[in-house]
C-alpha cells in the first residue's frame, strides 16, 4: 500500500525538524522559556481538537490513513518525554499525542494536554478486547461509558462484603475441581467506584463514580458513522468472516490489566455488561470530564480476550483493528 510509503518519509522530516524543536521540561531555563514561546504561538492558533491514541502500532495505523497534516513551523512540542504533535485533519486544527498503556499514562497525557493546550474536546482510540459475543473481531466501538474496574480491596475468604462495593468477585466460584467447601485462600475482590474530581463541582471534594460519561452530543455525532465501510482483510490471503460493524452506545472497562483469560471475560461482560476491555479508556473520560470537556472513545477490536482456544488474536488483526479504529476517528473528525 502507498501509506506504508508515507510514513517512514513522515518521520524523516519530523527527525530532521527535531534538532530545532526543544524541551519545555529541561534544565535549563531559556529552553523552557523558549518552549513556552512555542506553545503560546501554537495555542494562539487554537483551539485544537485533542487526539490521543496509546501505542506504536495504532500510531502507525492513525499516519497511515495520510489524514493528519504537520504544522509547517510548529509540528510538535515535547512535554515530560511525550510528543504532542500539530497539525490538521481535513482542515481541523488537532494536536496529537501517543500516551503510553496504562491508566497513569492515559491520565498523565490527557492532563497535560488540557493544561498546555487551547483544546475544545478529546478524542481517544485505539485498539480494546472483545467480551461481548454479539460483537466481533474488527468492529468498532464507540461506547456511551467506561467503569475503572481494578480498583479493588482483596480481601479474606471470610471477611464480610462491605454494601459500597459496585460488585465483587468471589475466587471459591473458580476451584477447578471443585473442593468439599468450595474455599481458597485468594478469597473475594471487593470493587470499589472512582473518586472523581471535577470543575463543576466541590473544590476538594471527590465524588463515587463508577460510569464514566462520553459527552453525549459527540456521541450523537458518532451514530452517522454507522455503517461506515471498515476493513475487513489483513492483507490478501486473510480476511474477516464478517464485514466489520461499527456500534455507537456500548460500556466499556478499563483497567491496568490486559484480559486474555475466558472466565474473567465473562465475569466482566455478566456483572458490568461491558462489551470492551482496554488499559487507558476510563482514566481518558475521567480526567477530560474533570477538567469539564467534551470527550469520546473510538475503539478497534482487536481480540477476544481469552475467549479464543488458542493464541490471542492480537497479533493476527491488532493492525487491523487499529486502521478501523483510525479510519474511524478521521470520519469522525470530518463531522465534527
Ligand atoms: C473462615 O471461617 C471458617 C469457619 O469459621 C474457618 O474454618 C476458616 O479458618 C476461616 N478462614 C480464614 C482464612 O480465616
Ligand atoms: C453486545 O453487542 C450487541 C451488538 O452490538 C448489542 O446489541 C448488545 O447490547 C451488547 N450487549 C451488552 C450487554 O451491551
Ligand atoms: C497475511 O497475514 C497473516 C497473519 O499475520 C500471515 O500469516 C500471512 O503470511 C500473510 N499473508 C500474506 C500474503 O502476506
Amino acid at each position: 500500500m502507498s501509506a506504508n510509503k508515507v510514513v517512514p518519509l513522515f518521520f524523516e522530516v519530523v527527525v530532521l525538524i527535531s534538532l530545532v524543536v526543544t524541551t519545555c521540561v529541561s534544565v535549563k531555563p531559556s529552553n523552557r522559556a523558549k518552549c513556552l514561546n512555542t506553545i503560546k504561538e501554537v495555542n494562539r492558533k487554537g483551539p485544537y481538537i485533542g487526539l490521543i491514541t496509546v501505542f506504536p502500532p495504532e500510531e502507525k495505523a492513525f499516519f497511515a490513513t495520510q489524514a493528519f497534516k504537520p504544522h509547517p513551523t510548529h509540528p510538535f512540542v515535547d512535554l515530560a518525554g511525550r510528543r504532542f504533535r500539530v497539525g490538521k485533519i481535513n482542515g481541523k486544527k488537532v494536536i496529537y499525542v501517543r500516551c503510553g498503556v496504562g491508566m497513569v499514562n492515559g491520565a498523565a497525557a490527557t492532563q497535560q494536554m488540557v493544561d498546555f493546550f487551547d483544546v475544545k474536546g478529546v478524542v481517544h482510540f485505539g485498539i480494546a478486547g472483545n467480551v461481548n459475543n454479539s460483537m466481533s473481531i474488527g468492529d468498532v466501538t464507540i461506547p456511551q461509558q467506561f467503569a475503572h474496574t481494578a480498583l479493588w480491596d482483596w480481601l479474606n475468604p471470610n471477611a464480610t462484603l462491605d454494601p459500597s462495593y459496585v460488585a465483587h468477585l468471589d475466587f471459591k466460584g473458580y476451584n477447578v475441581p471443585k473442593s468439599w467447601d468450595g474455599s481458597n485462600l485468594l478469597g473475594r475482590l471487593g470493587y470499589n467506584s472512582e473518586q472523581f474530581f471535577s470543575e463543576s463541582g466541590t473544590p476538594n471534594i471527590a465524588q463515587p463514580l463508577l460510569w464514566a460519561q462520553v459527552t453525549m452530543h459527540w456521541l450523537q455525532i458518532a451514530t452517522n458513522l454507522e455503517g461506515m465501510a471498515l476493513e475487513q482483510c489483513v492483507n490478501s490471503s486473510l480476511c474477516l468472516k464478517e464485514k466489520p460493524k461499527l456500534v455507537v452506545g456500548l460500556r466499556g472497562s478499563t483497567a491496568n490489566i490486559f484480559v486474555d483469560n475466558a472466565a474473567y471475560r465473562d465475569f466482566l461482560f455478566q456483572t458490568f455488561q461491558v462489551s470492551s476491555v482496554d488499559m487507558e479508556s476510563s482514566a481518558v473520560v475521567m480526567i477530560s470530564l474533570s477538567n469539564g470537556l467534551p470527550v469520546i472513545v473510538i475503539r478497534g477490536l482487536s481480540d477476544i480476550a481469552g475467549g479464543q482456544s488458542g493464541p490471542n488474536d492480537i497479533q493476527i488483526f491488532g493492525s487491523l483493528a487499529a486502521r478501523n479504529a483510525a479510519e474511524a476517528v478521521v470520519q469522525f473528525i470530518k463531522k465534527l
